[in-house]
């Protein structure tokens, strides 16, 4: 049986002080209740230090929003996959449809960034995920297989056996409006089915299809009861300890069942 996976993306928020003080009440409930789930948290990059000293010796994992796919040199603003590695980072999250909608990123350049987190043995939370338009329109599978497609291009099943994938419907990123348990459930099915196809199926059958978009503890128990979503990529409510904590619950119910 796939592990569950819980992680929480902070995006532009918290400072030293509350990304401090949230770090420590996750890392401390986890502890105590010790749920059979992963967790990660993905602080912005400044806070990833201070992050990780409150996790020293804690079940919950470190990951970096984005990194760039070249080792060092003249690249103002970016972060390497190696200073992630060097602070602690065990994940990083790539492709993310902020990055894609805001900051230019294409598949291509997704792509160089897993190889480059591939070969530094970093675990990838590698994000696709359409937009309304094309999901009213009828283009989902194939707006998914155009991500799969140029992201894994290249790779084998063992360089990507550490990957996670996190289906992101962008029309439910933020919004409140999140994707129903079939709407989940059929683009996690149809995901693992391209990887079963187009890379391997024993890495298909192993890999873990996180669901993001508006997860809250009201609705996590639905969505991650579904045969294919095993785990979720939360932003929001992965910012008040309680709700990060009630979905993280909610997948540890799970895993007992
Ligand atoms: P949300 O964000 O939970 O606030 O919708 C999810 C994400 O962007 O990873």
């Amino acid at each position: 049986m796939r592990r569950k996976f819980v992680a929480g993306n902070w995006k532009m928020n918290t400072s030293f002080q509350s990304a401090q003080s949230l770090a420590r009440e996750v890392a401390s409930a986890v502890a105590a209740s010790n749920p059979a789930v992963d967790v990660a948290v993905c602080p912005p990059f400044p806070f990833l230090w201070p992050v990780q000293q409150v996790l020293v010796g804690s079940p919950v994992a470190l990951g970096g929003q984005n990194a760039y796919h070249e080792k060092s040199g003249a690249f103002t603003g970016e972060t390497s996959l190696d200073m992630l590695i060097d602070v602690g980072c065990q994940w990083v999250i790539l492709g993310h449809s902020e990055r894609r909608q805001f900051f230019g990123e294409t598949d291509a350049s997704i792509n160089r960034k897993i190889a480059a987190s591939v070969e530094r043995g970093l675990g990838v939370i590698f994000c696709i995920g359409e937009v309304l338009e094309d999901r009213q329109a009828g283009r989902t599978e194939t707006v998914l297989e155009t991500q799969l497609a140029g992201g894994l291009a290249g790779f084998t099943a063992t360089q990507l056996q550490k990957m996670v994938i996190a289906y992101e419907p962008v029309w439910a990123i933020g919004t409140g409006v999140t994707a129903s348990p079939e709407q989940a459930e059929s683009a996690h099915a149809f995901i693992r089915n391209w990887i079963a196809m187009h890379i391997d199926a024993s890495l298909a059958t192993a890999l873990r299809i996180q669901y993001g978009g508006s997860v809250k503890p009201e609705n996590a128990k639905e969505i991650l009861s579904q045969p294919n979503v095993d785990g979720a990529l939360v932003g929001g409510a992965s910012l008040k300890s309680d709700q990060f904590l009630g979905i993280i619950s909610a997948a540890a119910e799970l895993a007992r069942v």
